[in-house]
């Protein structure tokens, strides 16, 4: 599995993790037992957040005896994430998680509580050691700066965005944006949340016919093409052991450059949205 580092951190990072929304729709022990193989084949870092129900307390089982080997990311609720609530959520986190610190603490998203009040909290949380790191979640480039004016360059190590074949939003201002900065590009939903193109359409096809030259699938070519940029991390959700090995085999798959033209020309950018879509 390959990995980089992540934002400013110094810590190398798994550029395929693993996603836990709804990661127990199969069933509790197929969840955990999909993310014992996905850490088994380098797929360590697992997102997770305080939102996702019963998600932690399944990591928690998954992840136990090996915490080391995690690179482990919760989130903040924005309607939790004053200057004290945002203390009070990452406790329940690691209670949940039966760990005593995160490697990074996201804000889930922008919400109504003052950005300075959520940064202390995650600033105070760093010095207690709890949050190795912290960053943000579907933040769009203005609000990306907004937050730069307020803690400088670095404290900000990713920005966790939607990112996938039919949804490239992000390469108009957040990527450049966070490559221009440092920070780490987190994308999720990277199968579009179960709307993966079929082997029918048109670029259902061109995956297909890169994936036949690899001998590899057509999701292990898009997840491939998502990683293409520097900064670039992807988080796929598999409930399954056999979707999490599928999705971790990708970890080293190379695509030529004329591959990713392909690619990029069958799934295009599209137009500047006016704002960051969220799902
Ligand atoms: N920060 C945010 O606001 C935000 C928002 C959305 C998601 N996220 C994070 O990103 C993660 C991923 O996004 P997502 O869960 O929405 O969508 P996703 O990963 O794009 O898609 C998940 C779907 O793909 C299927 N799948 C996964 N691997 C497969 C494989 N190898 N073969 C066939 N099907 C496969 C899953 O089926 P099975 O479940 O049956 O394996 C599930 O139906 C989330 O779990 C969450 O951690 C963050």
């Amino acid at each position: 599995m390959e990995r980089r580092q992540f934002g400013s951190t110094k810590r190398e990072v798994a550029v395929i993790g693993q996603g836990t929304w709804y990661i127990e729709s199969g069933g509790r022990a197929s969840a955990v037992a999909a993310l014992s193989r996905g850490l088994d084949l380098g797929m360590t870092h697992i997102d997770t957040a305080e939102m996702y129900g019963a998600a932690e307390e399944l990591v928690a089982e998954a992840i136990d005896g090996r915490r080391d080997e995690v690179f482990l990311v919760s989130k903040v609720l924005p309607h939790h994430a004053s200057r004290h609530g945002t203390i009070v959520a990452c406790d329940g986190s690691l209670s949940r998680l039966k760990t005593d610190r995160l490697d990074c603490y996201l804000l889930h998203w922008r919400g109504n509580y003052p950005l300075e009040e959520t940064f202390e909290a995650f600033q105070q949380l760093q010095r207690d050691g709890k949050i190795l790191s912290w960053g943000v979640s579907n933040f769009d480039a203005p609000d990306l700066e907004e937050a730069r004016q307020i803690v400088g360059d670095g404290p900000l190590v990713c920005n966790q965005v939607l990112y996938h074949l039919q949804e490239r939003a992000i390469e108009h201002g957040v990527m450049p944006w966070c490559e221009q900065h440092g920070a780490a590009v987190v994308g999720y939903a990277p199968f579009g949340h179960g709307e993966f193109p079929g082997p029918r359409t048109k670029g259902g096809r061109v995956l297909q016919e890169i994936a036949e030259a690899h001998n590899v699938t057509p999701r292990q070519v898009a997840l491939r093409f998502l990683l293409r940029r520097p900064l670039t991390f992807t988080i796929p959700k598999a409930s399954s052991p056999e979707h999490a090995e599928e999705n971790a085999g990708a970890g080293d798959l190379r695509l030529t450059e004329a591959e990713l033209a392909r690619i990029d020309a069958a799934f295009p950018l599209g137009p500047r949205p006016r704002a960051l879509p969220q799902l």
